[in-house]
């Protein structure tokens, strides 16, 4: 039998929301989309979250929002999705891709302190696969005028010191693509603490529109980045089971770490940790070993869905004229996405754990 790599923990309660929905014959715009707001809004410690067509628009909105335009840098990861750099690319912006910490996979701050230029507008640090990035240090590492943003499509309910991931930053971008933690199927978020941000969200993905005194007028074009009804009405069972959903990763994460500790131990695998004080959201759990195209190829050839972690950005054409940035190449090279749901038994983590070992 195949053991999955993702597999969303959506039922009953969710179908029966989106046949209201269909019945009630409001499909976009309608009530549900503000109840979803307010659940993320609330899970992140925010006033204003603005519900989106996915993490990505997320992303080029929140980029949007700040007018990021040509000549303004914007810091991002090397080692990440590709969205997060691609966002900052498509409103005429540079991302400067800096290094990754090998152990964390997340920025290492070091290296942002180095990359800052007169030019730098903003840094969008990544929690990598829902592992809070150290918010304290990465403030001390830039001026105060340089923004901080948060690309939290993978830590919806991870805890940074006990303060929600999503609620750190200036912007905080959220996804909820079916390998996350809350699934919409396909959809986003926006958080702020700024009601001025928040006005200018919800106005840029409505086409940019905006009403006064009962004209609507466009003073800037913008695009259709709206989150229909029926996946915001799968959304707020989702947030309200939070607490259970991320419960049910950390369980699974705890199964995997305890299994691995005497291969950890060994140094042969990196097994994946918060820092002290910090809460992982376990968007996936990504274990780093030298054999890895190997263990990729042939477990999944014997039903085990592993995936490779995320990119090394800077290896795509569009960003390679960056140059090399050893951290993240060797994490793209090394790193192995296991299995991560609900429907995970012992017995398959135990098979998950026999067959990485075979390969170091
Ligand atoms: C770090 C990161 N940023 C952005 C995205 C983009 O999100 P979406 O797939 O919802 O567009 C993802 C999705 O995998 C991601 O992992």
């Amino acid at each position: 039998m195949t053991i999955r790599l993702g597999w969303p923990d959506v039922g009953a309660e969710e179908a029966a929301a989106v046949a209201e929905v269909l019945a009630s014959g409001q499909l976009t715009m309608g009530p549900k989309v503000a109840e979803f707001e307010a659940e993320i809004a609330a899970a992140c410690g925010v006033p204003h979250a603005v519900a989106v067509a996915n993490g990505t628009a997320a992303l080029h909105l929140a980029a949007m929002a700040l007018e990021l335009g040509p000549g303004d840098e914007v810091i991002v990861p090397a080692y990440t999705f590709p969205a997060t750099a691609n966002a900052v690319a498509l409103t005429g912006a540079t991302p400067v891709l800096v290094d990754v910490d090998p152990v964390t996979m997340n920025v290492d701050i070091d290296a942002v302190y180095r990359a800052v230029s007169p030019r730098t507008k903003a840094v969008l640090a990544v929690h990598l696969f829902g592992n809070p990035v150290d918010w304290d240090t990465l403030a001390s590492a830039v001026a105060p005028e340089v923004l901080l943003l948060e690309d939290a499509a993978g830590a919806l309910g991870a805890k940074w010191q006990g303060m929600p991931c999503g609620g750190l930053g200036v912007l905080g971008c959220l996804s909820f693509h079916p390998r996350k933690t809350v699934t919409t199927g396909e959809g986003g978020a926006v958080t702020t603490h700024s009601e001025e941000l928040d006005a200018a969200l919800r106005r840029l993905r409505h086409h940019g529109i905006e009403v006064r005194d009962g004209v609507a007028d466009i003073p800037r074009p913008s695009t259709n980045y709206r989150l229909s009804d029926i996946q915001c009405a799968i959304g707020i069972p989702q947030m309200r089971r939070l607490p259970e959903l991320l419960a049910m990763r950390a369980r699974v994460a705890a199964g995997y770490s305890e299994r691995l500790a005497g291969l950890e131990a060994a140094g042969k695998v990196v097994v994946p940790r918060a820092a002290e004080g910090d809460e992982h959201g376990w968007q996936a759990y990504v274990i780093q070993l030298e054999n890895r195209d190997e263990a990729l190829t042939t477990l999944r050839a014997e039903g085990i869905e592993v995936q490779i972690g995320t990119y090394a950005v800077n290896l795509l054409s569009a960003y390679r004229d960056q140059g090399s940035r050893p951290g993240a190449e060797l994490v793209f090279r090394r790193a192995l996405a296991l299995p991560l749901h609900s429907h995970l038994t012992d017995d398959d983590l135990d098979q998950v754990v026999a067959g990485v070992a075979r390969f170091v």
